[in-house]
Formats: C-alpha cells, structure tokens, sequence
C-alpha cells in the first residue's frame, strides 16, 4: 500500500494533467539519491548521485514518457513516433505498450547500444534504422509527426520536460532544499531544460532556498553547446549523446547562464574513467553517457574549479545493463576452474 505511484499520481499539482487524465504509468520516478563516498573526498564536497538507471526502463526517459503518452492518449493518439539514440525509443516502446499504442522508433544505424535495441524489439515498437545520425532521425521523426496520424514524443514535445522535471522535485524533497550544483550529461538537452525548470519552480513556491548551478557535460566530439556551432558528424563512446544539433540548445543555455552554471565537455577518456570508478568505487553500474557528469564534476575539481563544502548531485541517467560491452571491454577474462575447492581457492587467493 506504500508502493511509490510514478511521478504523475506523486507530483500531480505540478502536472499539466486533469482528473480525467487517463495516467499511463510503470511507477517511474523515485529513485534512490545515493551519497557517492570516493567522489565526496576527491572533491572535499558532499556528493549525491541520482540514480536514474533505477527506472522502469532503465533511464530517466520514463519520466517524460508516462506524460508524453497519457497526453497521446488523453489526445486519442493511436500511434507514437520518436528519433532515439536508444533510451527514448525503449521507454517510448514500454509505455506505448501500457496504453495499447503502436510505436514507431527511427534509430541511427549502428549507432545504438544493444540493449536498447533489444528493449525496443521486445515491446514490439516499429523500427528503422535510419542511413544518418540522431538529429537526421529527429528530422525524420517531426516531419512524419507533422504529415501523419502518428504523435511524437520526442523532448521537443513539452510535456516530456514537465515529466522530467521531477527528478529536481525528489532531490529536494530528499534533501530538504536544492544543491548548490547539479550535474549531468547533456545531449539533445530536454534534460538540463527540464531539471533548470523543476529547480526554479520549487525556489519560486518556496519549497527550496535556492536554485542550483546548473553544470552540464557533453562529449567532446559531439560537443555543439560548448563550440558554438552544430557538428555535422558527432562521435563519441557515449552513444546515447552523440548529438550534433540539440533541439533544446536554447534552453541549456538559458539553465546554465540563468543559473550561473556551465556547460563543457569531456573526452571519451575522461568518460570511460568516471565510468569505472562508479562501477569500482561507488557500487553504481551506469551507461557510458550517464557517467560524463561525474566526468565533468571529476575534471572541474582536478581543475580547482570546485570550492568544497559544497552540496553537489550528480544525475547519472541510465543503467549500465544497456550497454555492458564497455564492461567487458578490457577487462581480464575469466579464470576457468574444475569443481575443486582447493583449486578454486588457490586462484581466487585465497589458499
Ligand atoms: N544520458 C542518457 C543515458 C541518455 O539516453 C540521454 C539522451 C542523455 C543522457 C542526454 O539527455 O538529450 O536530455 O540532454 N538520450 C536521448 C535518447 C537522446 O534518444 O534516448 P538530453
């Protein structure tokens, strides 16, 4: 009787919902904020990471969803469509599933971690693989949306922000006021938009003090934000970000100026490392994109950029288990062993 409602039923005052909304959920949200310990003494800071993987799906995507496809519904949408680096169409494929929709799904080819592509297939979503990059397939995707019966839950569809949102509204409630710096990775950027929105509604109403610094990370080749001009052919280890031409680049900008943040980048190096350290040191499996937050907040202290004492929250925004190749990728294989105790001793060090 306690079980968490997902964030429409939770946060329902703050939704643009109705009575007679009819919710489409899986219980999203309420994920767990976990104190990070190394990240913590590496910075002289008190450390939080929002756990995002933690979701019905496996990313913060969920949040936006159960909005985006209660309003399709709500709308009498018999179809949704989305461009995805893989984590939208996953979550869009779950939740179209819920409300007994079809769903359409343009990924970039090749392009897309394998377990997103499985989520997608299982749930039954309509996939193309579009021959381009994510921002061709969100081209794509809003031209079909404007031409055909079909309801695109992309970021660009506002009530996907009101639905994420609400992962600033839990770090508050948790925390009994807003961090003085929020992290995260930055791709298409509905995220940053969305959590700047969340944080300043609740410092308006006076539920939080103040607004955090917004602090956001994108990779180094596929980093527009940072340069100032759309990158034509993005690369990165970090497929769910590798985006040239963000939708919500506007809005980034206005979280990070209006907040005193900034947006960066980081290299797939940087990545990769922060990657393993949550893994290793902090217990908490993420994506490779997920980990570019704790990349940046991890660069920015090297640099003396982060003054300590301060209270800083990480958002690391899908599960690890989407794209395990990197997990596997340069680490020792296995060690075979009979069925034999003093042998299994012997090589686990044991003996
Ligand atoms: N982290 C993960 C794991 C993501 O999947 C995404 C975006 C981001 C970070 C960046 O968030 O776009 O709001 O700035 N994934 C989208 C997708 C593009 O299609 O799943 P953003």
């Amino acid at each position: 009787t306690h079980q968490w409602r997902g964030i429409i039923e939770e946060y329902r005052d703050r939704l643009p919902v109705s009575a007679d909304s009819p919710v489409v959920t899986l219980r999203e949200g309420g994920t767990p904020l976990v104190p990070a310990q190394v990240l913590s003494e590496r910075t002289g800071c008190e450390v939080h990471l929002k756990v995002e993987g933690a979701n019905p799906t496996g990313s913060f995507k969920d949040r936006g969803m159960t909005m985006a496809i209660t309003r399709a519904k709500e709308e009498g949408a018999k179809a949704v469509i989305c461009a995805s680096t893989g984590n939208t169409s996953a979550s869009a494929a779950a939740y179209a599933v819920r409300a007994g929709m079809v769903s359409a799904v343009l990924v970039p080819r090749g392009k897309i971690a394998l377990g997103k592509m499985g989520q997608a297939l299982v749930h039954g979503a309509k996939i193309l693989q579009v021959d381009g990059n994510f921002d061709d397939c969100l081209t794509l995707a809003r031209s079909l949306s404007d031409n055909y019966p079909v309801a695109l839950v992309n970021s660009v569809n506002p009530v996907r922000i009101e639905g994420q949102k609400t992962a600033a509204f839990e770090i508050v409630d948790m925390l009994g006021d807003a961090p003085d710096i929020h992290v995260l990775p930055v791709g298409n950027a509905g995220n940053i938009t969305a959590y700047w929105k969340g944080y300043r509604e609740y410092a308006a109403d006076g539920v939080a003090t103040h607004t955090p610094r917004m602090w956001g990370f994108q990779a180094s080749g596929s980093a527009p934000i940072v340069r100032g001009e759309v990158v034509k052919d993005p690369s990165t280890i970090a497929t769910a970000i590798r985006i040239g031409n963000p939708a919500s680049w506007q809005h980034a900008l206005a979280a990070r100026d209006e907040s005193g943040g900034v947006i960066d980048e980081v290299t797939d190096r940087e990545i990769l490392r922060a990657y393993r350290l949550l893994a290793a040191q902090e217990g908490v499996f993420v994506e490779p994109a997920s980990a570019a937050s704790v990349a940046g907040l991890l660069k920015a202290a090297e640099q003396g950029r982060v003054d300590p004492g301060q209270r800083i929250v990480c958002t690391v925004t899908g599960n690890g288990l989407k794209d395990p190749d990197w997990a596997v990728a340069g680490a020792p294989q296995p060690v075979t062993v009979p069925v034999d105790a003093a042998t299994a001793a012997e090589r686990l060090g044991l003996a």
